[in-house]
């Protein structure tokens, strides 16, 4: 019997099948010329480079604005961030350090006694994949917020600790992974809501400022003042409405009325 689908409708299914087999699409993206001295963002230009709808969003969520040539700084994002300066401690910045300054870094461990210097050049700060599982295969993703045990093999989702987005107290836990001392928070109320998970470290730190194709577009710099008023105004695409209406500057004034001095959480 006669084949019934002709050869080159077989061809092109082929391919098809085949592009759809391929790691999505990519573009080079250098940052180099954004990175502070002996950084190297390998992680943070592999995501600005994705190709594909979310591409812009994406790069701005790394703090690249791609509309220039070479790529510029936007500083709503996570370049703009203190955790992309996270190894700029000179040379105790070695391996056990790197379990919460540099996740990624090759080598990075729990155990003191193996600590060794990581070579200037090869920083990458705290970067995506400490917190989102970008290396695991998108099917084996129980979320996209995780935490990544340093050290091990990043596209195993084994090796994470995934957070439940719906849970205000797993994503604060989330952040507690490292920041195991920080600040409290002065107004008694909002400290049980932060106990309670009903407010997160992120609504401050992270808030939204643009919701896009259905996508909340986070600040990645974690600055809370500087991204008045949104990082008081409570979420876009969220239920909760904090103090939406109250301008930039009278929070400005009173922020110092918020956070509180440090304490081990
Ligand atoms: C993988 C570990 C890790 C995780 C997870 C993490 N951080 Fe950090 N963070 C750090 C380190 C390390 C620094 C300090 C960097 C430095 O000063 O060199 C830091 C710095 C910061 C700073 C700036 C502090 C300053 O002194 O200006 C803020 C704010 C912050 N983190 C907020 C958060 C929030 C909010 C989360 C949760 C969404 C989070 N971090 C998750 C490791 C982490
Ligand atoms: C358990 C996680 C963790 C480990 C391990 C760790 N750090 Fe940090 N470190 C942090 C966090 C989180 C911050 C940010 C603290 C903040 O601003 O509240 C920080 C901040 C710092 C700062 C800035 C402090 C300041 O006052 O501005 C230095 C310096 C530092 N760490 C050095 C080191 C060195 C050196 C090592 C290794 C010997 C190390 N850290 C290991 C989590 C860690
Ligand atoms: C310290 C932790 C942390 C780091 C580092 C980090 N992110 Fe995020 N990111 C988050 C959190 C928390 C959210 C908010 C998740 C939510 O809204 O539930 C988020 C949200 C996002 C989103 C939106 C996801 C969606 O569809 O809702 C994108 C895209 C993103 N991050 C990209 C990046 C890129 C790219 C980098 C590195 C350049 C990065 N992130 C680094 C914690 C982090
Ligand atoms: C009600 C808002 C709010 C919440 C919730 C909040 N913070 Fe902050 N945080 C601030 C403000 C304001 C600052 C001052 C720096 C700024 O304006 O960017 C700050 C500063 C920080 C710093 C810099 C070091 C310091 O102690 O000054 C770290 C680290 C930090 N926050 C971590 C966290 C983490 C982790 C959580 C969740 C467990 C959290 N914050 C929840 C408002 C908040």
């Amino acid at each position: 019997m006669k084949n019934p689908i002709p050869a080159f409708v077989m061809y092109v299914l082929i391919c098809a099948a085949l592009a759809a087999l391929q790691a999505p699409e990519r573009m080079d993206v250098s940052l180099d010329h954004l990175a502070p001295e002996n950084y190297a963002y390998r992680e943070a230009e592999r995501c600005a480079g994705c190709k594909g709808d979310q591409n812009a969003f994406m790069a701005r969520a790394a703090g690249v604005d791609l509309s220039h040539k070479p790529p510029a700084l936007d500083s709503r994002g996570w370049l703009a961030s203190v955790h992309a300066r996270s190894q700029s401690h000179g040379e105790r910045v070695n391996t056990s350090c790197a379990v919460c300054h540099a996740p990624l870094a090759e080598g990075a461990t729990r155990d003191e006694d193996k600590a060794r210097p990581i070579p200037k050049g090869t920083w990458q700060g705290v970067t995506c994949g400490a917190c989102h599982p970008g290396s695991v295969e998108q099917s084996r993703r129980k979320s996209l917020v995780a935490n990544y045990e340093p050290g091990t093999d990043p596209t195993n989702p084994d090796n994470y600790i995934f957070r439940d987005r719906t849970d205000g107290k797993s994503m604060n836990t989330q952040c507690r992974f490292c920041h195991h001392e920080s600040h409290d928070l002065l107004i008694e109320e909002k400290a049980e809501m932060l106990a309670a998970g009903d407010l997160r470290c992120i609504d401050c730190h992270m808030s939204a400022y643009a919701l896009t194709d259905g996508h909340v577009e986070r600040f990645h710099n974690f600055r809370v003042e500087e991204n008045l008023p949104h990082s008081c105004s409570g979420g876009l695409g969220r239920s909760m409405s904090c103090h939406d209406q109250t301008g930039a500057e009278w929070f400005s004034r009173n922020l110092e009325r918020v956070k509180g001095p440090r304490k081990e959480w």
